[in-house]
């Protein structure tokens, strides 16, 4: 039986529009907070309409020698132009980036999974490193 580890797609952010994207220092302080946006769609665009769109994004971090990822933050996009005279009809969309405030104790990786309500699951990672 194939695991959810396998459905989560990855790809080079440049080429494809589903991957999300850690935008932060690649080098920081210990434990002095600084901020990490994740983004999607930032090389190419991804839609944003009622019928096709990014519902989430969350952000882990995997510390060196640790057994298990923790969880940073986590973005809900629930607008995109849904209304009650049609799809794509309404006032309101939120676009598929987040902002969070982390300060981290030992280098370690930032991970970024994302959900398109079409396409599937699909993650990025950067290396950070903590001096
Ligand atoms: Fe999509």
């Amino acid at each position: 039986m194939a695991g959810l580890g396998e459905r989560i797609q990855q790809a080079d952010w440049k080429k494809e529009k589903h991957v999300p994207v850690i935008e932060c220092p690649d080098e920081v302080q210990p434990d002095e907070f600084f901020e990490v946006k994740t983004t999607l769609g930032k090389a190419v665009a991804h839609p944003n309409t009622t019928e096709h769109h990014i519902r989430w994004i969350t952000l882990y971090y995997h510390g060196e020698g640790e057994n298990f990822p923790l969880q940073l933050g986590r973005f809900e996009f629930t607008a995109h132009g849904e209304h009650a005279t049609g799809a794509n009809k309404g006032p309101a969309y939120t676009n598929h980036s987040g902002v969070c405030s982390v300060k981290l104790a030992k280098s370690g990786t930032l991970l970024a999974a994302a959900y398109c309500n079409i396409h599937g699951l699909w993650e990025y990672s950067k290396p950070i490193t903590v001096q």
